[in-house]
């Protein structure tokens, strides 16, 4: 049996949970950071790396307690421990990097560093309906937009990046230039339910054939020309018609990504994936759907748990020692 403790702070959420056998969640904690960096429009990252410090302990502490062990136990209450170890922020990484793998040196039990990207795909295993590889992948977060062929378990290949602005970003740019607050993917949607998506034609980037890559920053440069052309224009429908061209963007490059690679499943993560329009339009894409629970599309240490296990059973952990990056891509790590 594996019972692993996973700790995530690469951004402005400290979590920690307690996932056995990669995709049994038994405790999941999740501190979030941002009523502390709203006011500010975005995250502050010394900020961010110094609350990480404050609670990291006590949230360590919880997920055990949760998961029904201790944390002051002489024998190691898990199997192994899980810390994020980039991309991120670097002072925050640093802080669940360091404690994680201090509590797997006291324990003398193996510490698995893991890339936050790669915890966002195996997201898909914390819910009843699994994928079995290979699949595509869309990996949607305020960070990173991209479509991943997964041949195997740890083994990539990038079909698609954004050329500019993340999509989570995009929503987060177009709702400051809303006044509507941060993080703007949630508020954009509330708001959006109230407006006609039809009321506003914006571009969609890159809407050609000849690339599977994305591009938010015309659409986010439209909604700002549109607000100076018209300040009176209502809020909702403005809203409505970005979100509805993001998501528009995102399926129409995954239609041509499935039809380029034949592939007849689909697994779509990170915290857009939380978006009910994406979810509601990817249902309707001709391949086997697969989507993680929605408290497990945002930052959470259950999903850095499960990719750890995956990691540990194939013989597959990064080195002890590896260290905080701040980029790396999905394809690196698996060549
Ligand atoms: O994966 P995540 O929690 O953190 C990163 O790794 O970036 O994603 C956060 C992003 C933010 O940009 C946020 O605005 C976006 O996900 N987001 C959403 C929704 N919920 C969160 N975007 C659109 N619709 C949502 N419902
Ligand atoms: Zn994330």
């Amino acid at each position: 049996m594996s019972l692993i403790l996973g700790i995530e702070s690469s951004c402005d959420e400290t979590a920690t949970a307690v996932v056995r056998d990669g995709t049994e969640v038994l405790s999941n904690v999740v501190v979030s950071q941002i009523d502390v960096h709203r006011s500010f429009g975005g995250v502050v990252p010394e900020i961010a790396s110094r609350m990480h410090t404050e609670v990291i302990y006590q949230l360590a502490e919880k997920a055990l307690t949760d998961a029904g062990l201790s944390l002051k136990s002489d024998q190691a209450p898990v199997t192994a421990v899980a810390a994020t170890f980039g991309p991120g922020l670097m002072g925050s990484l640093l802080v669940g990097l360091g404690f994680g793998r201090a509590l797997a040196a006291a324990w003398k039990i193996p510490f698995v560093p893991v890339h936050h990207i790669e915890g966002h795909l195996f997201s898909s295993f914390l819910s009843e309906k699994k994928p079995e590889f290979p699949f595509l992948a869309l990996i949607v977060s305020g960070g990173h937009t991209q479509i991943v062929q997964c041949h195997a378990p740890h083994e990539y290949t990038i079909l698609a990046t954004t050329r500019d602005d993340a999509v989570g970003e995009c929503f987060d740019k177009v709702a400051r230039l809303l006044g509507l607050p941060y993080p703007g993917g949630p508020s954009i949607q509330k708001k959006a339910k109230d407006g006609d998506p039809t009321a506003y034609q914006f571009p969609r980037g890159l809407a050609t054939k000849d690339t599977l890559d994305f591009s938010f920053s015309g659409l986010k440069t439209a909604v700002l020309y549109k607000l100076r052309k018209e300040p009176e224009a209502s809020i909702a429908d403005v809203a409505a018609s970005f979100q509805y061209t993001a998501i528009d963007s995102l399926i129409l490059k995954l239609h041509q990504a499935i039809e380029q690679t034949g592939l007849q499943r689909l697994v779509i993560a990170g915290g857009v994936a939380a978006n009910e329009l994406l979810r509601e339009r990817a249902a309707s894409l001709d391949v086997d759907l697969y989507l993680p629970p929605f408290a497990y599309c945002l930052d959470n240490a259950a999903m850095i748990a499960a990719a750890a296990h995956s990691r540990l059973r194939l013989g597959k952990n990064q080195p002890q020692d590896t260290a905080a990056v701040s980029t790396l891509s999905l394809q690196e790590l698996s060549a």
